[in-house]
């Protein structure tokens, strides 16, 4: 069994796989951190108390003691993991341990996204009761371990047991205290795209975060840190990942205190956040996935990656194959009409294209991005025969269609708007910022969320949909609902949270055939959270081939690369300006879920012949490319190569890629070592008739012909014989 309780020392063990999560009560009563890591034989917790037996003189240091879920307002002067408001107005509370509960499987989150088990022998869950008793508050923490990964799932539950009113004012996801800081900080950075960028920082005194305030996990920091030893890398050491289930504001810190502890949470954001919980409310905070790996950065991927991939997606595409899509709006932008589509559809469907997606532009009167949004019926300018007729011709062409649709946002130039002026989110008598020209609707609003599922769901109904981009373009402002009370405000950006992925629930399960994709503005919201309702995203709208790799190979510390759209799109590059060869920027959209987004009637008779085979040599080999394990060789972050393989479960067929960005004078042929394959094996490259030992590719590598130029790059396909 993975969870024991030892009654006598009062310690709970977690296990799995080959990972040991321990916590034991003190003798005051306080759950307290006592070790995570790899399995131990016999732990012994009092070994472990030893170290904190300072804490315990003459008054008592809770700075000293590692605390599973820190209150605040006592001897402990770091960030607390929570902090709530009695009626009295105190914000002083504390914790003691009321019991536990253990069981089999794990259960579903109340309204928010989670991982989840099909059997309840997958799993076990333990919720640990606290409870301050002078607040009569009770605390509850929940750990679901999972037998087969070194993951850990936690969240949290309040409940009011008083008769008045509480406010919670900080509610993390999870927090551990390490006993050292000896750690570097692992975060996904960057900006539009040119999302999940690796930054690493080794910790120092105090605070340390990376936080989304935008009501969205953001361009900017992906809802995710790690922790790694600094002898970390790809293959070796230890490394500690937290990932946070939730698309809204979050915070992932850590503190560094004055006894060189490293306290490490996660959850919501608390700027700008609270929430009153009334006389027996509960309130649920989102999950947090924690990961142990001692095999480096590749071991803590490979973890969250079959997690996400088989535990957190759902539906009919968790285990499909994903089709390859072209995408008009690289293409045309908002400019195009039906005959337009058409012929684009023909000439993807000739290059073996199997889904035509319709982009933005195609309702009300939108020829630019400032009008319509709300609007969700078909621009007959444009598509005279509406979007049922353009299905049932892209059907007839041999394709499957797909649309394009923002439904949280609304244009200022829309009819509904003008309808329902206050069903955007906005503080009244203070300006509405736009952003896009556009504002975003209140889903913290049952009625607003009540009439986007029914115009959804009949606009899905009027013609043959079987793909829907769902894109989010611009952040909140001036946050406040005209729906909520003065004192409930701050539950805005939250409550938003919960009406979206309310309608997104309602609406992905009653088109269950639907492939979805989520968007927002490229890769603003490529979280755990969507990724519950919609199995992939549109990974970054930097489209260009040489960013794409950082961003990729970024976005793979945590996510599959199944999950990840990766389209080839025209040159020069219309972000960057950049021109590639087709080859470069089809190999790497056939790192992940390929598809394409440029006009295909334009591009030259060689260029044609080319796409149609990367196509069909993608076709054969996407079960591997979309479900096989990812690794990363080497980072395009550190110099001027990027590679990576992915390899079949059983390690009987692999690819291998390699990227050189600029080319450099009197170069050689590069030597590399694979990784992840069977020594034991033989090995066929596919098209020739060269056989290596896995033990030879392993030990001794492979040969990478120099090729001349600039972003050049190799894909090579081998079997075991
Ligand atoms: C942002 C998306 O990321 C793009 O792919 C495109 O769909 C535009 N929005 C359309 O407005």
């Amino acid at each position: 069994m993975p969870i024991f309780f030892d009654e006598s020392k009062k310690t709970f063990n977690l296990f799995s796989k080959d990972m040991q999560y321990t916590m034991y009560v003190d003798q005051n009563g306080r759950l307290l951190h006592a070790y995570w890591g790899r399995k131990i034989r016999a732990l012994d917790i009092d070994h472990i108390a030893n170290l904190y037996k300072m804490a315990y003189g003459s008054n008592l240091s809770l700075e000293l003691l590692p605390q599973e879920y820190p209150a605040y307002g006592g001897t402990d002067f770091r960030s607390p993991a929570y902090q709530v408001q009695f009626e009295d107005g105190s914000t002083v509370s504390d914790l003691k341990y009321a019991g536990y509960k253990i069981y089999d499987g794990k259960p579903k989150l109340d309204g928010l996204p989670a991982t989840y088990v099909e059997n309840g022998d997958e799993a076990q869950t333990i919720e640990i009761h606290l409870r301050d008793d002078i607040g009569r508050l009770s605390v509850t923490l929940n750990y679901t371990v999972f037998e087969k990964f070194q993951a850990i799932a936690r969240s949290v539950r309040f409940k009011n047991e008083s008769s008045k009113q509480i406010k919670i004012l900080r509610a993390l996801s999870a927090n551990v205290d390490f006993e050292d800081d000896d750690f570097v900080m692992i975060q996904l950075s960057g900006a539009w795209a040119r999302e999940r960028n690796i930054v690493k920082r080794h910790l120092a005194s105090g605070i340390q975060s990376i936080e989304s305030r935008r009501g969205a996990s953001s361009h900017q920091q992906n809802s995710f840190i790690a922790l790694a030893r600094s002898n970390t890398n790809e293959w070796e050491g230890e490394v500690y990942g937290f990932s946070l289930v939730y698309s809204g504001n979050f915070l992932a810190q850590v503190e560094v205190g004055q006894y060189e502890s490293a306290r490490t949470s996660i959850g919501i954001n608390p700027f700008d956040f609270s929430w009153l919980l009334e006389p027996s409310e509960t309130f649920q905070t989102p999950e947090a996935v924690i990961t142990y790996s001692y095999e480096g950065f590749n071991g803590m991927s490979q973890t969250y990656h079959k997690l996400y991939g088989t535990r957190l997606a759902r539906g009919k595409y968790r285990d499909t194959e994903r089709p390859v899509i072209v995408n008009n709006w690289e293409a045309t932008y908002f400019n195009f009409n039906e005959e337009k589509l058409l012929t684009i559809a023909k000439e993807a469907k000739a290059l073996g294209i199997e889904f035509f997606v319709l982009d933005d532009g195609w309702f009300g009167k939108r020829d630019a991005d400032n009008s319509s949004l709300g609007d969700w019926f078909v621009d007959k300018r444009k598509l005279p025969e509406g979007l049922d007729g353009l299905a049932i011709k892209i059907n007839e062409i041999g394709m499957k269609f797909g649309l394009w649709i923002e439904p949280e946002m609304v244009s200022p130039d829309s009819d509904l708007y003008r309808l329902h002026p206050e069903w955007c989110i906005h503080v009244n008598g203070r300006e509405r910022n736009l952003s896009r020209n556009q504002l975003v609707l209140d889903f913290s609003r049952q009625d607003v969320c009540d009439y986007m599922i029914k115009t959804i769901s009949e606009l899905l109904r009027s013609a043959n949909v079987s793909y829907v981009k769902w894109d989010m373009n611009r952040n909140m402002t001036e946050i406040g609902s005209d729906a909520l009370p003065p004192e409930r405000q701050r539950e805005t950006a939250h409550r938003y949270m919960l009406g979206l992925y309310m309608v997104m629930d309602v609406v992905t399960s009653s088109f269950p055939n639907v492939l979805f994709e989520s968007c927002a503005g490229g890769g603003g919201r490529f979280d755990p959270g969507m990724l519950y309702y919609m199995p992939q995203t549109w990974t970054s709208d930097d489209t260009d081939a040489i960013e794409r790799l950082k961003i990729q190979y970024g976005t793979s510390y945590v996510y599959p690369q199944v999950m990840m759209g990766s389209h080839v799109s025209d040159v020069p590059n219309h972000q960057v300006g950049r021109v590639t060869s087709v080859e470069i920027r089809s190999h790497v959209a056939m790192s992940a879920n390929m598809g394409f987004e440029l006009d295909l009637t334009k591009i030259s008779e060689d260029e044609k012949v080319k796409v149609k085979s990367y196509i069909s040599e993608y076709k054969k080999m996407r079960k591997l490319i979309q479900f096989g394990n990812f690794y990363r060789l080497l980072s395009p972050f550190d110099g001027n190569e990027a590679a990576w393989m992915t390899i079949d479960e059983k390690k009987d067929e692999f690819l291998l890629y390699h990227f050189k960005i600029l080319g450099m004078p009197n170069a050689k042929n590069k030597r590399l070592r694979l990784k992840g394959i069977s020594t034991d094996k033989n090995y066929k490259l596919e098209g020739t008739y060269e056989i290596y030992g896995g033990d030879e590719l392993t030990f001794e590598g492979i040969t990478i012909p120099y090729k001349h130029g600039d972003f050049q790059s190799v894909l090579m396909h081998f079997r075991s014989i």
